[in-house]
């Protein structure tokens, strides 16, 4: 059982900082701004040849896949993007060899991964993975691997794997870049940024009252929307996927640049919106967003850094420590899955098996 926890999904989540941790720990090479990954079985000459990356997960492990492939193309400027692993399977892919597939997964049993997996090597693709559980089946298929080192996660909505999963794809996206044209001066910057997000992850967590305030509120909504942007994007995606897993409200993820083009009509007192805005190129856009949302009278949580000015807008605002821009997704992320938790505890449901979900889909 959880012991002193109501849940393994809160002890999970409070595991975070110390779990991160882990998954740094002797992998950062303060001298030359890289990774040190001698997992990944890939000899520098072999990472340069890689022209494309393809991340390859299910549910959570998807959208954090998504977190990685903005990583890859702003660190590394290496092509890079996620697709559910659940369908790629089914496709008939075209494999490319100068591609590097990367398979991520918690438990390393999923079955769809694993067959995505087998599917890429039957055709000589090279495959890596990001995998939680040592010695899984997804562990055992792969040529080469990082391990995530995040501990046993029982719950099945995943927080601290997840969180190990981002910043195993920062590691990745640094060492790739590195060999490339990532400068020694801002690898150095991102190794900086790095080791200061577990003690990040902990300020936000200490935060719980406040969050669990606005979560309660959010619970009496039939339906919401989760929106962001470019890099907050797949955070607002993995946020409405918390929701819906284990308070079973209607959460919607939606990319705030396409809320005039369909979702604005369900706007109303009745629908909120969790909008991630963090600091960034986009950020007055994301303002802009906001008033057309307020203007129809929907209710507001934003999740953004100190200091953003968020206008005239009536909204409740959950301010996350700042890092370097590319690590922001995973500290916006950390109150989202603390908004969905504090939801499903208040309404009464079962918070580490929701209804009709598995932990691991491991048979077809
Ligand atoms: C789903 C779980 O079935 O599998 C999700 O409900 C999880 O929580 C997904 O993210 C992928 O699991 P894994 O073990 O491959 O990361």
């Amino acid at each position: 059982d959880a012991g002193e926890y109501d849940s393994f999904m809160y002890k999970e989540m409070l595991e975070q900082p110390a779990a991160a941790e882990r998954v740094l720990r002797g992998r950062l090479d303060e001298r030359f701004g890289t990774a040190h990954l001698g997992g990944l079985n890939m000899d520098p000459r072999e990472t340069r040849a890689i022209r494309r990356v393809k991340i390859l997960g299910c549910g959570s492990a998807y959208y954090v896949g998504q977190m990685g492939a903005a990583l890859l193309e702003e660190l590394a400027r290496i092509p890079a993007d996620a697709e559910a692993a659940s369908e790629f399977r089914y496709r008939n892919p075209v494999i490319e060899p100068d591609t590097l597939y990367v398979a991520v997964s918690q438990s390393g049993e999923t079955i769809d991964t694993l067959l995505a997996v087998q599917e890429v090597r039957r055709k000589g693709g090279r495959v890596v993975g990001l995998v939680n559980v040592v010695g899984s089946a997804i562990a055992r298929e792969c040529d080469g691997g990082i391990y995530l080192h995040a501990g046993p996660e029982v719950a099945v909505a995943s927080t601290k794997a997840l969180t190990n999963m981002f910043l195993g794809f920062a590691l990745l996206a640094l060492q790739l870049g590195r060999v490339r044209d990532l400068s020694i001066a801002d690898g150095k910057r991102l190794i900086e940024g790095l080791s200061r997000i577990p003690g990040q992850i902990a300020q936000i967590l200490e935060r719980e009252d406040e969050l669990a305030e606005v979560a309660t509120r959010l619970a009496e909504s039939e339906s919401l929307f989760f929106i962001g942007r470019v890099r907050g994007f797949p955070a607002a995606r993995e946020g409405a996927q918390k929701f819906k897993e284990i308070s079973y409200r209607h959460a919607e993820a939606y990319q705030t640049s396409e809320l005039k083009h369909g979702p604005l009509a369900l706007i109303s007192e009745a629908v909120p919106t969790v909008a991630v805005v963090p600091d960034d190129e986009l950020t007055s856009r994301n303002v802009g967003a906001l008033h057309e949302i307020a203007a129809r009278r929907g209710p507001l949580v934003v999740v953004t850094h100190e200091g953003v000015d968020l206008g005239e807008v009536a909204a409740v605002r959950i301010d996350v420590p700042r890092n370097e821009r590319e690590l922001d997704p995973i500290l916006l992320t950390v109150p989202l899955q603390m908004l969905a938790y504090h939801a499903a505890l208040h309404l009464g449901h079962d918070i580490d098996k929701p209804r009709n979900l598995a932990k691991s889909v491991t048979v077809e």
